[in-house]
């Protein structure tokens, strides 16, 4: 695979993944600015804390979305590594956005969205963790954090070490990302999902 077109790659999947949707979607409802609510993330489990199910669910559309479309092109024209790396740039662009000092995201909705498309199984695999986390313990971060284990364990069970390799290094990061979230777990003190409004963490 050509460096140059790995570099493109790099730099579509992260320009893309920038894009903070859920800011941008609470600014332009007139919800004035996600990160002074909740625990200040601009991800789609915080915008649900503003009451507004639809924003929630458009932003986790859209930041899963705006990964997997990178993946997909690239992925698509240049092949299953350069998806790779578009997928994680743009996971990097949504947790390190230009456009807000580096200050972004927890990387979960484009962890997901990339998954989906290198590996629609280890990606399924992914959501069922979230959702059965999540279900029983009222905890988005906590499902989170699962779904991220789940994936590279999903993709080696599955003979893919590729998307192990890429899934295990982001499941890192959103582990380093999560670290306040876990603090928080450990202590009894993470907010439930439905659990309304809360002052930033
Ligand atoms: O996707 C982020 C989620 O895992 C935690 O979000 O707002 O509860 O820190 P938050």
């Amino acid at each position: 695979m050509n460096a140059l077109f790995i570099l493109i790659a790099a730099l579509a999947g992260y320009l893309l993944g920038s894009i903070p949707f859920g800011l941008v979607i609470t600014k332009l409802a007139g919800l004035g600015d996600i990160r002074a609510i909740g625990s200040g993330n601009i991800g789609a489990t915080n915008v649900l804390r503003t009451g507004r199910k639809d924003l929630a669910l458009a932003t986790l559309l859209l930041d899963a979305g705006k990964a997997g479309i990178a993946a997909a092109i690239f992925g698509f024209f240049l092949g299953t590594t350069a998806g790779l790396v578009a997928g994680a740039a743009a996971f990097a662009g949504h947790c390190f956005p230009v456009w807000l000092n580096f200050k972004g995201g927890k990387g979960v909705a484009t962890f997901v969205g990339t998954v989906l498309v290198v590996s629609w199984p280890v990606g399924l695999a992914v959501i069922a963790s979230w959702l059965i986390t999540a279900a029983i313990f009222r905890m988005s971060s906590l499902g989170a954090l699962v779904g991220a284990l789940a994936a590279p364990v999903a993709a080696l069970v599955l003979g893919r070490p590729d998307v192990a390799i890429m899934t295990g290094l982001l499941a890192v990061m959103i582990y380093w990302l999560h670290r306040a979230n876990i603090g928080r777990i450990l202590k009894g003190e993470e907010p439930r999902i439905g659990g309304g409004k809360k002052t930033p963490a």
